[in-house]
């Protein structure tokens, strides 16, 4: 009760124009097609939406990490891909780039299964929190150092249907992570 409702950070509009850069980005560095590696789960809609603003041939794949422990920044596989990467120009597809320790992680297993090219497309890049010197090529927004919900990206499974994105407090969210369902549906 009388908690503060999330900030908007950018409307579905605002969405839909940098998935479109993002998508002719893709597209011109592309012409022969590409394999687009979504990263489970909170790529999911900016995956679905950039598959349909390219105007290349596409395949599309699906991979999900988990962390070893909670708070550390080791990851494994828990889901693999179907297809073979060796030879094939991939783009793994990102809600957001924070650390740098999933994408690292990613990018070194694609290269050791012999991929031609490995790039990285992030609907959020947030720099302040980068640990390893990465960076993706293609960008949605760049992102202050805060917590961000919808379109993707979650609280305990929450807000990852919401068509916008916001900036939440993760403490108010520890505290319930239902604080802000009443305001954002
Ligand atoms: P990192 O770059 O290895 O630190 O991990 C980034 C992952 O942590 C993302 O793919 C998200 O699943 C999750 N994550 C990081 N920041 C946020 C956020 O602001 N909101 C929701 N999930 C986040
Ligand atoms: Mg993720």
């Amino acid at each position: 009760m009388g908690h503060k409702a999330p900030e908007l950070f950018a409307s579905p509009e605002a969405i839909e124009q940098a998935v479109g850069r993002v998508a002719s980005e893709i597209s011109q560095q592309y012409p022969d097609g590409v394999v687009l590696v979504s990263v489970l789960k909170g790529s999911l809609p900016f995956l679905a939406d950039l598959v349909r603003a390219v105007d290349i041939t596409v395949e599309v794949d699906f991979l999900a990490l988990s962390r070893f422990a909670a708070d550390s920044g080791r990851v494994r596989l828990v889901k693999d891909l179907d297809c073979d990467v060796t030879g094939r120009q991939v783009v793994l597809v990102e809600d957001i780039v924070d650390t740098g320790l999933s994408l690292a992680y990613l990018m070194g297993e694609l290269r050791r299964r012999s991929a031609a090219s490995v790039a990285v497309a992030a609907l959020l890049n947030r720099s302040a929190r980068r640990i390893l010197p990465l960076e993706p090529d293609h960008v949605g927004f760049e992102a202050p150092d805060e917590f961000f919900l919808g379109y993707g990206l979650d609280w305990a499974g929450r807000y990852r249907n919401l068509d916008r994105l916001v900036i939440g407090d993760p403490d108010l969210l520890a505290d319930d992570p239902d604080a802000y369902v009443s305001m954002l549906y």
